[in-house]
């Protein structure tokens, strides 16, 4: 594996679910694979489960790891090609990136949606320099549209604790007081929609994602309705994501408290398992109660982020 982006690039899901119980069995039988081998891993933004589960995941492989935080000490980095760079960047991105390449064998890069650009953003102008200019296997580790580890993670999860063969998985906005990105909710709907699951995605209305992601998901805007006989829950916020108003790109166009999850609307589902990729906000996305009781799987499902990272970077450092 030369890019870890979309669900495609994992190839078929049972053989990757299986991978990822034999390392949950043993997460240290690789343990040679990585030796002489380094990750960098590079994060524009902040995080707390990928930038610890990724290290994890390198360390059962054998790997040695080198995080750079880029705000924290690198030079302030210019992305736009023809800019005179007079300004505070002392570095531009078409230099750093083939530097770093040179010092590692593979390279994870977190960088969020700026929301600046919808078409810079759906690009992904950024990790696609990171891939032509890095001669090194790239990882995603949260882009501007896609969260692949996270993804693969919550599919384990919802493996582990599938009721019925065909669980009915239900993807749903919340309320949050600033703009996110779409990449979870993106890459969770394209993942599902390639799961053996009944997936349904409801959200106010403005709020459908981009059909490269959304597929031919079933979308009800009826929350109430969506979640009646749910057997997983599966809660985000995400910013407009611009495809019936582009002009309405990375807006919030609702913060409707009645979509916060909480004891009413678990009450329609298959006492429905929660999810979340957290980090979370109690009593905007999720009630304490529902993430409190013992449906809820956001630990479980963090303490997947190891298993899914050791997964990828097994399949990269054996296509090396
Ligand atoms: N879920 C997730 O990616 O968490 P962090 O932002 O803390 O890495």
């Amino acid at each position: 594996m030369k890019v870890f982006q979309h669900v495609s690039d994992i190839g078929d899901l049972k053989t990757a679910l299986a991978e990822a119980f034999e390392i949950k069995e043993n997460r240290f039988k690789y343990s040679e694979l990585g030796k002489n081998k380094t990750a960098l891993l590079i994060f524009f933004n902040n995080s707390l489960r990928t930038r610890l589960s990724t290290q994890k995941a390198a360390m059962n492989l054998g790997m040695n790891v080198i995080v750079l935080d880029v705000n924290q000490g690198a030079w302030k980095l210019e992305t736009e090609r023809g800019v005179i760079m007079d300004g505070d960047k002392s570095e531009h991105l078409l230099e750093a990136i083939p530097v770093m390449g040179s010092y590692c064998d593979i390279i994870g890069v977190r960088s969020f949606a700026t929301f600046e650009s919808r078409k810079d953003d759906y690009e992904e102008k950024i990790l696609n320099q990171f891939i032509k200019y890095s001669g090194r296997p790239v990882f995603f580790m949260e882009s501007a549209t896609v969260h692949p580890l996270q993804s693969f993670a919550d599919l384990i999860t919802i493996e582990e604790y599938k009721r019925t063969s065909r669980p009915k998985v239900v993807l749903t906005w919340a309320p949050h007081p600033k703009a996110l990105p779409q990449a979870v909710p993106n890459s969770f709907a394209q993942w599902m929609n390639a799961a053996d699951v009944d997936f349904v995605i409801t959200h106010p209305e403005g709020y459908e994602l981009d059909p490269a992601f959304a597929g031919n998901a079933c979308v009800e805007y009826d929350q109430m309705k969506a979640f009646e006989g749910a057997d997983f829950i599966y809660a985000k916020n995400w910013s407009c994501p611009g495809v019936t108003r582009p002009e309405d790109y990375g807006k919030v166009l609702s913060k409707d408290m009645s979509w916060t999850v909480d004891a009413r609307h678990m009450a329609v589902t298959n006492n429905a398992f929660f999810m979340h990729c957290l980090p979370v906000r109690r009593n905007m996305i999720v009630s304490d109660d529902v993430i409190e009781a013992p449906t809820s799987l956001v630990i479980p499902e963090a303490a997947n982020r190891e298993i899914s990272a050791t997964v990828v970077l097994k399949r990269m450092l054996q296509a090396l």
